[in-house]
């Protein structure tokens, strides 16, 4: 049989150091058949030389479009944006299936080049589950940056930039040093404690060493009854972990911590689900996402109160870009070994299934 050709391309978002391949990944693949072109990319949290250890071949960065059309094309993030022609089949996540800004004329661009687009987002195993998602790291992530904010708040400062850091463990001690030497003491809530998210930010809590009495792991059981929430007033961290689904009662409301005045414990919000424009919010106390540079955003807590800071960065991952490569591409390899029978493997073929449909709905809109 003749061996599997896969094109790594550079990632081109600033601040983008994840990677959709690893070193470690990489190689089971070119153990299985596969051949690994990496395009020599500065931005990745991977050297050049990791991949070139491991039997991959080298390849100039963002050299892809001249690749042969029979390679697939592997990335993480969306492409620049451009008119030009797709004639390749491309696995990344592309972020134009739910009529996003721009979103037809991205999938106008794989019909201009009868190119194929297979969305990272929607690769699902026979059960629909999402055979990859970065959402632990974003807990962890999300969970440090609010421990930090926190910090900073206690002595009067406002968290400033955060940038990746190379390992968990730096995060995890970077957060403790700030602390004080440990997060003992500290009360944190999260929900969604159940989910890849959720579970994520409750590691890091406890890495930094809360006790678990003082991590309150909420799901779907504990906001039956219907916020808002005394609960999350009596914490200093509320990590809100949820996947937003339908309407729900406000978890937090402006008139509930104004009313709370100096009685209230909490002193930051980090809203990983980052439904910040929806109009479901559970947390309408909000409204704008955060950002690396600046972190978190105050909230209007009436005069004399306390105050009050919501982290809402929609790429926490970021942070953490070895790991969260490392877990992501795990998760995605036994798609990836199938993808020689993309022909008739059920999570390519749905998913090119679910393309067709939105590049037909995008030809449609755009006239083509
Ligand atoms: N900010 C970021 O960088 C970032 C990164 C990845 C994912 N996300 C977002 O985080 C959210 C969660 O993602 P995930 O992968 O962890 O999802 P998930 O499906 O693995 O987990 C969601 C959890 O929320 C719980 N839940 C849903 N509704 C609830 C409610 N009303 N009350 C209590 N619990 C509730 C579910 O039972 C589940 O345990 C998504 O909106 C996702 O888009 C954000």
């Amino acid at each position: 049989m003749s061996r599997q050709p896969l094109w790594l391309r550079c990632e081109k978002k600033e601040f983008e150091r994840r990677s959709a391949l690893t070193p470690t990944t990489s190689k089971k693949l070119i153990d299985a058949g596969f051949d690994i072109y990496v395009e020599r990319d500065e931005q990745r949290i991977f050297d050049d030389a990791e991949y070139e250890a491991v039997g991959c071949t080298l390849v100039e960065n963002n050299s892809w479009p001249k690749a042969p059309v029979e390679i697939p094309i592997i990335g993480l993030k969306e492409l620049p944006e451009s008119d030009e022609p797709l004639p390749h089949t491309h696995i990344q996540f592309a972020h134009c299936y739910k009529h996003q800004a721009g979103w037809s004329s991205v999938l106008a661009r794989f019909h201009k080049g009868s190119g194929t687009l297979y969305d990272l987002e929607f690769l699902a195993d026979a059960n629909g589950r999402r055979v990859a998602a970065f959402g632990y790291h974003a807990g962890f992530a999300g969970a440090a940056a609010g421990a930090l904010a926190c910090a900073a708040q206690k002595s009067g400062k406002t968290l400033g930039l955060l940038e990746p850091y190379p390992n968990e463990d730096a995060m995890v001690n970077a957060v403790k040093q700030a602390l004080g030497g440990s997060g003992k003491g500290l009360k944190a809530l999260v929900i969604g404690a159940l989910g890849r998210c959720g579970r994520g930010a409750v590691d890091l809590f406890r890495k930094i060493g809360l006790d678990d009495d003082d991590i309150l792991k909420w799901d779907m059981a504990e906001t039956a009854k219907g916020g808002p929430f005394q609960e999350i007033l009596d914490v200093d961290v509320f990590v809100n972990c949820i996947y937003l689904s339908s309407p729900i009662p406000h978890f937090l409301t402006r008139e509930q911590l104004r009313e709370a005045g100096q009685h209230r414990r909490l002193s930051v919000v980090v809203d990983v689900s980052c439904d910040t424009t929806n109009p479901h919010n559970p947390l309408p106390i909000y409204n704008i996402n955060t950002t690396f540079s600046h972190p978190t955003v105050p909230v209007d807590v009436g005069p004399g109160n306390p105050p009050l800071s919501v982290i809402s960065i929609d790429h926490l991952p970021t942070l953490l870009p070895r790991e969260a490569s490392e877990q992501f591409s795990t998760d995605l390899l036994p798609s990836l070994l199938e993808l020689p029978n993309r022909q008739t493997a059920p999570t390519w073929v749905n998913a090119e299934q679910l393309f067709r449909k939105k590049l037909a709905e995008a030809v449609e809109v755009e006239g083509l």
